[in-house]
């Protein structure tokens, strides 16, 4: 069996497979190293089965990371424009889901056989499933100590992602490798992830679980404020839904997020305006924009009784009832973590990378790309997008 090649990439995930192909087609010899028995187990379960595998209007504002400069190098020369052109090559339907989503319209294996077949025509060899115990230095050579014996490679790529869903086999491999080799990192966290409230402030939404609607939600300061307009998803244990999993990636502990549960509506004005030509009672007069349950939920919260006429109500307590509804202030306690988490955020330094070529500005030869890199996608489409496009920069430079 061949042991030594140009380029060892480990990780057989987007990133991975997709910079052994780029690399592979330019004539490298390159060996893919994976712990797992089936190849890109991520992409296989994204997009509910469909992966959302670009998004149209991905750009550097739709991503988060200390330097939020640092991706805009991988993603214009690598665009989703590009993306599909390789799945229009490989005749893979696909269609816009919301707002610039692209999702396969039968499977995302499709994906992954297509970057399988790229791999081929790069003739990229296979280790897997091997582990790699360590890695070492001895002159221009990495030599990689795995289950399937010594490996050597003038250039080791590290594609291993970062700490989301454990059990199809996430480790944290890229951060022992950035600390072998003294490089910094940006403190990983969940992002994209459910948030959890403490359970006994939690107890009165418990009736809600199961509700959705579409909301507006921020949170954060002028410096790295976050604001969405998506579904929010009332659960048994906090909040999810699009609009919870997007602000997550912004949010910091120990402070509040603000919803706005009737956007469209400035339930004050409304109520006390219109309020004497209104003969409903206040829990009809809500479920005309809010599911029935909810209304009533908050209506009772704010010590009011949905039988009672609107007209009846005194304006202060309709102003406080706007409130409640248009300006929410609800702070989490925690999040639903890595186990449910969609990303990583934080992750290698990006002050320790090549912009151009993701290789380590130190160590020469050794290149970190994907999540496991400090750039984080919003929720949309947009991590595979970094996923491609930094493997592809990394697969150019070699
Ligand atoms: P990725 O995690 O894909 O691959 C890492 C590879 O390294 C894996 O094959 C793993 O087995 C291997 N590995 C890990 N540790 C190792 C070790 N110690 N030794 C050897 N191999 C090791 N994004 C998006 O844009 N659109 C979407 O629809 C979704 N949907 C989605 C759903 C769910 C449930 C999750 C969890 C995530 C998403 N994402 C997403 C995010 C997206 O999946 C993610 O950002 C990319 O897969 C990251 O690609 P990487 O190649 O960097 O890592």
């Amino acid at each position: 069996m061949q042991k030594q090649f140009d380029v060892a990439v480990i990780g057989a995930g987007a990133a991975g497979m997709m910079c052994a192909a780029v690399a592979g087609q330019r004539g490298k010899k390159v060996v893919v190293i994976d712990h797992a028995t089936k190849l890109a187990e991520k992409i296989r379960i994204s997009g509910g089965g469909r992966c959302n595998f670009t998004n149209i209007n991905a750009g550097p504002q739709n991503f988060l990371s200390q330097n939020p400069h640092f991706c805009k190098s991988a993603l214009s020369r690598y665009t989703p424009q590009d993306f599909i052109g390789l799945m229009k090559r490989y005749r893979i339907g696909y269609h816009e889901k919301h707002k610039g989503q692209l999702f396969c319209d039968d499977s995302s294996e499709q994906i992954i056989t297509m970057l399988k077949a790229e791999c081929d025509l790069g003739n990229v060899s296979w280790r897997m499933p091997c582990s790699v115990a360590n890695i070492g230095q001895s002159g221009d050579l990495f030599r990689i100590d795995s289950s399937a014996g010594e490996i050597l490679a003038n250039n080791v790529v590290i594609a291993t992602g970062g700490l989301s869903i454990p059990k199809i086999g996430a480790t944290d491999f890229a951060y022992r490798i950035a600390r072998q080799f003294d490089l910094r990192m940006v403190e990983p966290q969940p992002g994209l992830v459910p948030l959890t409230f403490d359970s006994a402030a939690w107890q009165p939404f418990l009736p809600l679980a199961g509700i959705a609607l579409p909301v507006e939600v921020a949170t954060g300061d002028k410096k790295s404020r976050g604001e969405f307009k998506e579904d929010l998803l009332f659960t048994h244990r906090g909040l999810s839904g699009p609009a919870i999993l997007q602000i997550s990636s912004f949010w910091k502990s120990g402070t509040p997020l603000q919803l706005n549960l009737l956007p469209e509506v400035d339930i004050a004005k409304t109520l006390t305006e219109g309020k004497s030509s209104i003969k409903k009672n206040l829990g009809n007069v809500f479920a005309q924009w809010l599911p029935t349950r909810l209304a009533h939920g908050i209506i009772e919260a704010n010590k009011l009784d949905p039988a009672a006429r609107l007209a009846d109500t005194p304006d202060r307590l309709l102003r406080d009832l706007g409130s409640a509804i248009n300006r929410w202030a609800i702070q989490p306690n925690g999040s639903e973590g890595y186990r449910k988490a969609e990303v990583t955020l934080g992750g290698i330094d990006t002050k320790e990378l090549s912009q151009q070529s993701m290789v380590s500005n130190r160590i020469a030869g050794l290149y970190f790309i994907g999540e496991a890199v400090d750039v984080t996608g919003w929720l949309g489409g947009y991590n595979f997008q970094w996923a491609w496009a930094s493997a592809t920069a990394a697969g150019l430079a070699i």
